[in-house]
């Protein structure tokens, strides 16, 4: 099936030399040079994730995980309003607790995108709610257009989150503020997010993409190889003790030593030139 038609909205404008990758029906899956953007796309539902979107998720990250070329993803929603607005409420309708836990069974995406090989960035740009904030959560670095609003309102529907909600979000701001948030169902502003360490940095709206492309550009030139290991290393701190992280990163320090591109990274400093990474 063909894709549907992206917005017209200047923020989401494809940059030039953007190629679709994959035909999906909910996901736009395009690739810019390293850079691979994962956009879902059901903006009339503020991009709500119905079981084909979730199915689509997980297509567009397999590709960008098995695709050499591609060295980061950054994960946004279609159009001006919705990054995500959550899981599609009207798929809840009647589903009792085992047909609920067949349906997530299936669709692992959260820890799939939590142990992603390659850096993900979350493009927030507008309502980033339940399922989405999940999403964002299990995504490296998060930022956010200035109006953007943040939350987990699973309480207001007689549920709770159930995409790792509770865990990542307590890890990330503290137990305190996740409490307030996942009990009031409360949504926040993207600049109360931003001094929660919930999102790392917040744009205006038409500076959004210009600037997560930018970041995820300047981080692909990286070696993957060191990437891959940094991120396990840092997703390591939030699992273990601080004994059995230290001694976790001090393995994946000396595993960067078996890699062409740490000789590269050092010949290129002592050379006084820009290393050319290659990912082996
Ligand atoms: N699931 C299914 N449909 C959703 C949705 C969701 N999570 N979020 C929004 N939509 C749909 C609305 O039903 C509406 O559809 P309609 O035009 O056919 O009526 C459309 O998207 C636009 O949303 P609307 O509510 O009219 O926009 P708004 O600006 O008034 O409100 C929100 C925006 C985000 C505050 C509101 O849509 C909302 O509360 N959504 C649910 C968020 C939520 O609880 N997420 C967690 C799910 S577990």
């Amino acid at each position: 099936m063909a894709p549907a038609a992206a917005t017209s909205s200047p923020m989401f404008a494809p940059a030039a030399s953007t190629t679709t990758a994959l035909s999906l029906a909910n996901v736009l899956y395009e690739k810019n040079g390293a850079i691979a953007y994962v956009t879902v796309n059901r903006p009339k539902v503020l991009n709500a994730l119905n079981t084909p979107t979730w199915k689509d998720l997980r297509t567009a990250f397999e590709d960008a995980r098995d695709d050499a070329a591609v060295r980061g993803v950054i994960l946004t929603g279609a159009g001006d309003k919705a990054f995500i607005a959550g899981a599609d409420i009207s798929e809840f309708e009647g589903r009792t607790s085992l047909t609920q836990r067949d349906a997530m069974k299936s669709l692992r995406i959260f820890d799939a995108i939590e142990d992603f090989p390659k850096p993900v960035i979350a493009m927030i740009n507008g309502f980033c709610l339940g399922g989405g904030l999940e999403l964002a959560l299990a995504c490296d670095l998060r930022f956010a257009s200035d109006n953007a609003k943040l939350g987990q309102p699973e309480i207001n529907l007689g549920i709770i989150p159930g995409g790792g909600g509770t865990q990542r979000l307590a890890r990330l701001i503290g137990e305190g503020k996740s409490m307030e948030l996942i009990l009031t169902g409360d949504l926040i502003e993207a600049a109360q997010a931003k001094e929660l360490g919930l999102v790392n940095d917040v744009f205006i709206p038409n500076e959004l993409r210009d600037r997560v492309r930018a970041l995820a550009a300047r981080i692909a030139e990286k070696s993957p190889i060191a990437l891959r290991m940094a991120k396990e290393a840092v997703k390591t701190a939030s699992r273990t003790t601080l004994r059995e992280g230290l001694s976790r990163e001090t393995d994946l320090f000396c595993l960067t030593f078996g890699s062409e591109d740490k000789e590269e990274g050092v010949r290129a400093f002592l050379e006084k030139r820009k290393p050319d990474f290659k990912g082996r």
